[in-house]
């Protein structure tokens, strides 16, 4: 099956999946998290991260596009600050968009490839994309895109992850592009600069987001356990797979990032 299709398939299962779902409390969120304000579960860090990357974004009252939506989570965090009829989300999966249109109703979501948007030229003020564009084929093609569809002056924000390379099981199980292997931050700022951006800011946000995710990650079981979710047995056969998730993350990624910067005026 290409790596796509893989890709796909990995995540419209996963994203679904029975203790996903336990972990992210039915949120529709899935990713890392951002843990440096306090969040007491998994839920809030996430909707932490997308407030950490809204409070990037200068103008925030035309419209935006939320690329990589997942499950419509972040789009449903977003219409807390945007009017939900300002915000576009899209996937490359029908079977996540379908779940994003249930539970932010009133937003608009379509299937499509972050690398080829199907939007006219100046029509965002804002592109925001959480923790997605190291799969994009490449992500250098999606930064184009992002700056194509934005508005003069219109705000790009991002979380993204560095690997540790040379990885080569990444490419193939992870579903990362080998184009999208950037070693350090600087380069990772350069290519952002090379597709044209301005005002770019690339914070390391490693401690904050996957460190406090894998400290979350391991404790799940126990805390589950504590809570009365999961039974002693069920603890324990859960405790060793989230220990080696989040050691295995550990070994993997390199660096989180919050990434702002703009389409030049
Ligand atoms: C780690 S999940 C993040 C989901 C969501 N942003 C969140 O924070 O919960 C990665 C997402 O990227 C989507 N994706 C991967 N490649 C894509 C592409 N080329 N275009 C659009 N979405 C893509 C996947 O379907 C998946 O929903």
């Amino acid at each position: 099956m290409p790596t796509r299709e893989r890709m796909i398939r990995f995540y419209d299962r996963t994203m679904r999946g029975l203790n996903p779902q336990r972990f992210y409390e039915n949120s529709g969120f899935y990713n890392i998290g951002y843990w440096g304000g306090g969040a007491k579960s998994q839920r809030e860090a996430s909707e932490e991260l997308v407030d950490q990357l809204v409070a990037r974004i200068l103008d925030k009252g035309g419209p935006m596009l939320d690329v990589a939506c997942g499950l419509g989570a972040s789009t449903q965090r977003l219409a807390l600050t945007f009017a939900p009829d300002m915000i576009t989300g899209i996937n490359i999966s029908d079977t996540q968009i379908a779940d994003a249109r249930i539970r932010a109703p009133d937003c608009t979501f379509q299937v499509m490839n972050a690398t080829e948007l199907d939007f006219p030229d100046n029509h965002f003020d804002a592109v925001i994309c959480v923790e997605s564009a190291y799969h994009f084929d490449t992500r250098d093609k999606f930064l184009e895109e992002a700056l194509r569809v934005l508005k003069p002056g219109g705000s790009l924000v991002m979380s993204d992850i560095l690997f540790r390379t040379p990885f080569n099981a990444l490419i193939e199980i992870g579903h990362v592009s080998a184009a999208n292997l950037v070693p350090r931050i600087v380069d990772y700022r350069d290519r952002l600069a090379a597709a044209g951006l301005v005002a770019i800011d690339v914070t390391d946000a490693t401690s904050f987001c996957l460190g406090g995710f894998r400290k979350n990650l391991s404790r799940w079981p126990s805390a589950e356990r504590r809570a009365g979710r999961m039974d002693l047995l069920q603890s324990l056969a859960a405790a060793p797979i989230c220990g080696l998730l989040a050691a295995c993350i550990g070994m993997v990624c390199k660096s989180y990032l919050l990434v702002s910067a703009r389409k030049p005026s």
